[in-house]
């Protein structure tokens, strides 16, 4: 079977990331290449990593139709920009993947406190379906769109997810921090980004509440069930891709929590629980869609849970084309086989 997709902002960095998986992929066909300010350009110009059978295809306007064979489209694009190019392909009966967070939140109070901007179709939220793969199966199956969660709610609710559904944790405010790759701000030019600034440095952002915590809160009220409140500092790293959250935990029978995890995730491609007491890396999954789970007790009441991603696989583009496989009815691993990069 030959489905023929789109992506749009095709040129960002996630965009570059589902290029490089979808044409890998046995049954999802590249057809359409949407940009922005880089529209009309040959995509090889723009992106040099791309071999010439997709590298010498022209870039398509932003707002350029899409043909009436292609069945599914991803978004890309930042958030804004995101939900009319959704609405437009919903409308031509395309089903979408939409990376951005236009349609992460269930009602327009949340979207607008993370995201200071008011949303042209709030009367989409109530029928979202947030695509955290693992949970999320049986709807994203039925979805006409699912909403890709953001990279670092990924990292945060898949470890959390399963405690709180045991209800082992005694503290609902949960410290978290978390480090990320520059990639994970975006390919567009900021200062704050320059190799200068950034290189040999690591800085916190987001305070005092980063956009995504009330994403995190949303869903792990209803994937755990319980409400929590999180206090979050991110911070960027001088490297590529990868990301690394640290949850402190409070609780109680801590001796139980690694068995719960495992138990959560025994079945899953793309979630592996370390052996008790060895943390993760993120070199260890750059390059997969795996997110590498590992716990440490600190006592009876304590632990501390690390996660690793790859921001654009697992927390982005992997997760995004995990989602199209269920969507579609396909083997969920088909095009995100590949183990982590080593070196
Ligand atoms: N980076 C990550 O790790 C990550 C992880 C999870 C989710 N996300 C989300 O995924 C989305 C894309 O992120 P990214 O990091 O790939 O961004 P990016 O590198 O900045 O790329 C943005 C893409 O969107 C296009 N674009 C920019 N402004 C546009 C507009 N007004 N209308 C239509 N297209 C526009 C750009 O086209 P031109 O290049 O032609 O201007 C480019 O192709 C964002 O919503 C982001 O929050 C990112």
């Amino acid at each position: 079977m030959n489905i023929n997709v789109a992506i749009l902002g095709s040129t960002g960095y996630t965009g570059a990331e589902l290029i490089r998986l979808i044409d890998n992929h046995p049954h999802f066909n590249i057809t359409h290449l949407g940009a922005h300010s880089q529209a009309g350009k040959k995509v090889s110009d723009i992106l040099p990593g791309i071999a010439s059978h997709l590298g010498d295809k022209t870039l398509a306007k932003a707002d350029a139709p899409l043909a009436d064979d292609i069945a599914l489209v991803f978004a890309a694009l930042p958030h804004g920009a995101a939900a009319q190019s959704v609405k437009t392909a919903l409308d031509a009966n395309k089903r979408v993947i939409d990376l951005s967070a236009d349609f992460r939140h269930q009602n327009t109070n949340t979207y607008q406190a993370a995201y200071d901007i008011e949303h042209p179709y709030p009367d989409m939220l109530t029928d979202t379906t947030y695509g955290l793969s693992e949970w999320a199966r049986h709807k994203v199956r039925q979805a006409r769109w699912v909403a890709n969660p953001g990279c670092y709610p990924t990292s945060v609710l898949l470890p959390l997810i399963p405690l709180l559904q045991a209800d082992v944790l005694s503290n609902h405010s949960i410290i978290i921090d978390s480090k990320s790759g520059t990639s994970g701000a975006g390919r567009s030019l900021k200062t704050d980004l320059l190799y200068c600034e950034i290189n040999e440095g690591l800085t916190a952002y987001g305070l005092p509440k980063h956009r995504h915590v009330w994403e995190m809160e949303e869903w792990a009220k209803i994937f755990g069930k319980q409400s929590i409140h999180i206090r979050f500092v991110p911070h960027i790293l001088p490297m590529n891709r990868g990301m690394l959250s640290t949850l402190h935990l409070t609780g109680k029978n801590t001796e139980t929590w690694h068995k719960l995890l495992s138990q959560a995730y025994a079945n899953e491609p793309f979630v592996r629980v370390l052996p008790a007491g060895q943390l993760p890396t993120t070199k260890a999954v750059a390059g997969s869609n795996r997110c590498d789970i590992g716990i440490q007790l600190l006592n009876e009441h304590e632990a501390v849970v690390v996660s690793c991603i790859d921001n654009l696989l697992k927390g982005a583009s992997g997760q995004a084309l995990q989602n199209a496989n269920i969507m579609f009815g396909f083997e969920e691993t088909l095009g995100l086989s590949a183990h982590a990069q080593w070196p």
